[in-house]
C-alpha cells in the first residue's frame, strides 16, 4: 500500500505491507534511522517520535495509521549550523553512554518541554516514564532536560555552562 505523511516538514511517500510499523516505515522505506528498534513492543522507548504533537512509539504504530500526520523524528531537531538545545544540554552534562536510548529519550523530553518549558523535575519523570535506559542512569539525562528548558524558556541553566 502507499503510505505518504510529513515527516520533518516534508511530505514523503512509499509502498509498504499493509502490516508495516511506523518504525519500520521509517528506517526502511524512508532511511530515517534515528529512531531505535529495541524491544519491539512498546516497553523500551527508543522508537519513540512525536506524531502530531504527541509523543509516540512507533513500533506499536501501523505506518498505515500515520498516513496524513504530522511526524517529527530526531533527525528533524538539528540542522547543519545548529542543534537542538535538549540535544546540546545532553553533550554538555555526557547524559549519554552508549547513546541507544538517546533519540528517544531526546523526542520524549521534546515533547514535554515544547508544552512545558519549566517542567519541573517529577513532571520530567513523568515524561521519560516510558523510556528506559540501561546503562547511563537517569540523573544526568534528568539533569540535561532541566537545563534545556531553561535555556528554552530563557533562564539560567542549572548543571550545565550552556
Ligand atoms: Fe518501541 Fe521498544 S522499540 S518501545
Ligand atoms: Fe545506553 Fe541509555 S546510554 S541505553
Amino acid at each position: 500500500m502507499l503510505v505518504e505523511l510529513t515527516v520533518n516538514g516534508e511530505l514523503k511517500s512509499a509502498d509498504c505491507p499493509p502490516e508495516t510499523t511506523l518504525l519500520k516505515f521509517l528506517r526502511e522505506h524512508l532511511m530515517l534511522t534515528g529512531a531505535k528498534l529495541g524491544c519491539d513492543v512498546g516497553d523500551c522507548g527508543t522508537c519513540t517520535v512525536i506524531v502530531d504533537g504527541k509523543s509516540v512509539n512507533s513500533c506499536l504504530m501501523l505506518a498505515a495509521r500515520a498516513a496524513g500526520r504530522d511526524i517529527t523524528t530526531i533527525e528533524g531537531l538539528a540542522n547543519a549550523q545548529q542543534v537542538h538545545p535538549i540535544q546540546e544540554a545532553f553533550e554538555e552534562l555526557g547524559s549519554l553512554q552508549c547513546g541507544f536510548c538517546g533519540p528517544g529519550m531526546i523526542m520524549s523530553a521534546k515533547n514535554l518541554l515544547d508544552k512545558n518549558p519549566t517542567a519541573s523535575r517529577p513532571e520530567i519523570k513523568d515524561a521519560l516514564s516510558g523510556n528506559l535506559c540501561r546503562c547511563t542512569g537517569y540523573t544526568k539525562i534528568i539533569e540535561a532536560i532541566e537545563d534545556a528548558g531553561r535555556v528554552m524558556s530563557s533562564t539560567k541553566p542549572l548543571h550545565s555552562n550552556l
